[in-house]
């Protein structure tokens, strides 16, 4: 495996070894480009999706990129960065930080890229070798890893002490507080998504898992957040408004590619049995009569400044946590 090593003073997205594993790596399928080690496709399309999904990351937590109390971090690290979109926007906003953001796909060229940014290539499950630690390190979106233990445990290890971690996750798994969703193809699709994903050896739950792994690789502060977010306009205001018309978009651009893989591979399903389920799917999903959510997950913790500090070192942090707006458990 080639390890990740931190180019000095260089602003190139990626070393000419880590380009040609890149261009290995590369397969297509059902129309699109994939990396073979990633389920999602990495093409205009899903980089489109992405930044959506970011827009509703933002509103969701009222304009904040990040939870956890972590002030002023100098060195800050985003795994599975993607369009580089939360990378950019936080060294916008964090001047004096310096900002890498890691892929398994090179970064396209952002509109607005900032001095103290920098992208690489490169995957989070190889072994880590960074020269310095971090003081802060952001996951969103990554999906999940081909080993959490390791992954925790590479970022604990390039994190400073006192440093933090944040990830953010989406728990695709549709609930509604009125059991509107009951009987319907959405409700289907949902329990068949969650069987055929475990059936190729994963969850649709792994997020759940992250506050105990966090506990037993010694992190201290863990914080567990939970808000949901509607999967249409149907609830009432004009956050849930704005929420609801942003997350309909994301998943009726995401749930083909999505599907695909996990019914055809997972499930044994044929294509044209699944086209028909998401015909239904999509109307429901428009549907405001169907009152759902789904759960977007954010788990934040520090690394103790010291093993004889743990737990009640709260230095270099904001006494001030955003509380989640809509929460309730899966
Ligand atoms: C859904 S996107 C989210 C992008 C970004 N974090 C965001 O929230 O805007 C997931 C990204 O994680 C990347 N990824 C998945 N597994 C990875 C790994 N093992 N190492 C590095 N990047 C990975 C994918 O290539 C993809 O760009």
């Amino acid at each position: 495996m080639e390890p990740i090593v931190e180019p000095r003073g260089s602003t190139k997205t990626s070393t000419s070894s880590s380009s040609s594993r890149f261009f290995r790596s590369i397969v297509y399928k059902f129309g699109r480009t994939f990396n073979r080690n990633y389920f999602l496709p990495h093409d205009k399309q899903e980089q489109e999706r992405n930044v959506l999904q970011h827009e509703i990351s933002v509103e969701v937590h009222d304009g904040e990129l990040y939870l956890c109390p972590v002030v002023k971090p100098k060195r800050v690290l985003d795994v599975g960065t993607g369009t580089g979109v939360w990378a950019v926007e936080f060294a916008r906003r964090n001047p004096e930080s310096s900002v890498l953001g890691i892929d398994l796909n090179p970064v396209p060229q952002p509109p607005f890229m900032t001095q103290n940014c920098r992208f690489q290539v490169a995957d989070a499950n190889d072994q880590w070798k960074y020269s310095r630690p971090f003081n802060f390190i952001h996951v969103r979106s990554l999906g999940e890893p081909t080993d959490k233990r390791r992954l925790i445990k590479s970022i604990y290890d390039n994190l400073a002490p006192g440093g933090w971690v944040e990830f953010q996750e989406w728990v695709l798994h549709a609930q509604s507080p009125d059991r509107s969703l009951e009987g319907t193809a959405f409700q289907r699709w949902n329990e068949l998504m969650a069987e055929g994903v475990r059936k190729l050896g994963r969850s649709l739950f792994f997020v759940l898992e992250y506050k105990s792994l966090l506990e037993q690789a010694g992190f201290q502060n863990i914080v567990e957040l939970k808000y949901a977010v509607p999967t249409n306009t149907w609830p009432p205001g004009r956050q849930s408004q704005k929420i609801g018309t942003l997350q309909k978009s994301n998943t009726l651009q995401v749930i083909d590619v999505y599907s695909l893989g996990v019914f055809t591979q997972g499930l044994g399903w044929s294509r044209d049995d699944l086209d028909k389920l998401l015909v239904e799917v999509r109307k429901d999903i428009e549907n405001t009569r169907i009152h759902s959510y789904s759960t977007l997950m954010t788990v934040y913790c520090q690394k103790p400044h010291s093993s004889a500090t743990a737990s009640l070192d709260t230095s270099g942090t904001s006494p001030i946590r955003p509380r989640p707006s809509v929460t309730w458990s899966p």
